[in-house]
């Protein structure tokens, strides 16, 4: 029996460097995909340009509004600085029920700071703010900060590294490592709770400063963890 096809993922800021590489990586394992831009015009451009990459992908173009709406799992992937105004958008385009993985981070650099500092963020981290931010009833955790954008995007680039997801409930975080598990190579590892996702966002200013001195796309890969992960 053929397998079923997996439900479609939503990502906002599909255009953006790391929301392109999750929809090229998504796509490449038979996920739909739900291109969500503020702009019309970008949104169809990046599907244009996601078909050329994953010729067999399934790509919709949408305002971020439509995308958000036409998914049950929204990826988040905007600058930090326009997280805020992103959700605000979104409003009540996200419903009860929803996943939402966020993958901001709050690097100093998107307030013209250096992209090896973290801002301090009232709530604790990104993730928690958007936990504020949503509609009573979405589900929000926090991942994908450790993964590079250019390795993603490159498809012939073996992976193989973690993914470190927090969130509250650990059925939320299992559902979203078994969308971001579709990608070859990364495997998901339950970080703790959504407050822990202020240590986690930060180690992506960790790995742009490993980055910088060793001209690499460094990923994590913790030792010594069981081979079962969610059980
Ligand atoms: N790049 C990486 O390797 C990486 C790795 C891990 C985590 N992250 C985090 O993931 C998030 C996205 O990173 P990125 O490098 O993909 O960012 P990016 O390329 O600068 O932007 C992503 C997208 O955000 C959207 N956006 C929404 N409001 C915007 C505004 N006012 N100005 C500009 N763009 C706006 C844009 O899409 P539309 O114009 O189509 O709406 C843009 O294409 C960031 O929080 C980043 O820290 C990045």
């Amino acid at each position: 029996m053929p397998s079923p096809t997996p439900d479609p993922v939503a990502v906002i800021g599909a255009s953006g460097a790391l929301g392109f590489g999750l929809v090229v990586r998504l796509a490449r394992a038979g996920v739909p995909i739900m291109i969500g831009s503020r702009d019309a015009t970008r949104a169809e451009d990046t599907a244009e340009r996601a078909r050329a990459v994953v010729p067999e992908g399934s790509f919709a173009a949408h305002d971020n509004r439509g995308a958000a709406g036409a998914a049950n799992t929204v990826i988040l992937s905007v600058p930090f600085r326009n997280q805020a105004d992103t959700l605000t958008d979104l409003g009540d385009a996200l419903s009860p029920g929803q996943l939402l993985i966020d993958a901001t981070v709050p690097l100093a650099a998107t307030v013209g700071g250096k992209a090896t500092r973290m801002l301090g963020v009232w709530q604790g981290s990104a993730a928690q703010q958007a936990f504020e931010m949503v509609p009573d009833g979405v589900r929000v955790v926090s991942a994908l900060h450790t993964v590079s954008a250019a390795s993603l995007s490159d498809l012939e680039h073996p992976l193989e590294q973690d993914v470190l997801i927090c969130g509250d409930s650990r059925t939320d975080k299992r559902e979203a490592a078994s969308v971001i598990e579709r990608i070859d190579g990364l495997r998901c590892v339950d970080c703790g709770r959504l407050e822990m996702a202020r240590t986690t966002e930060a180690l992506t200013a960790l790995l742009i400063s490993v980055n910088v001195r060793y001209k690499i796309h460094a990923g994590l890969r913790l030792t010594s963890l069981p081979d079962s992960l969610w059980a």
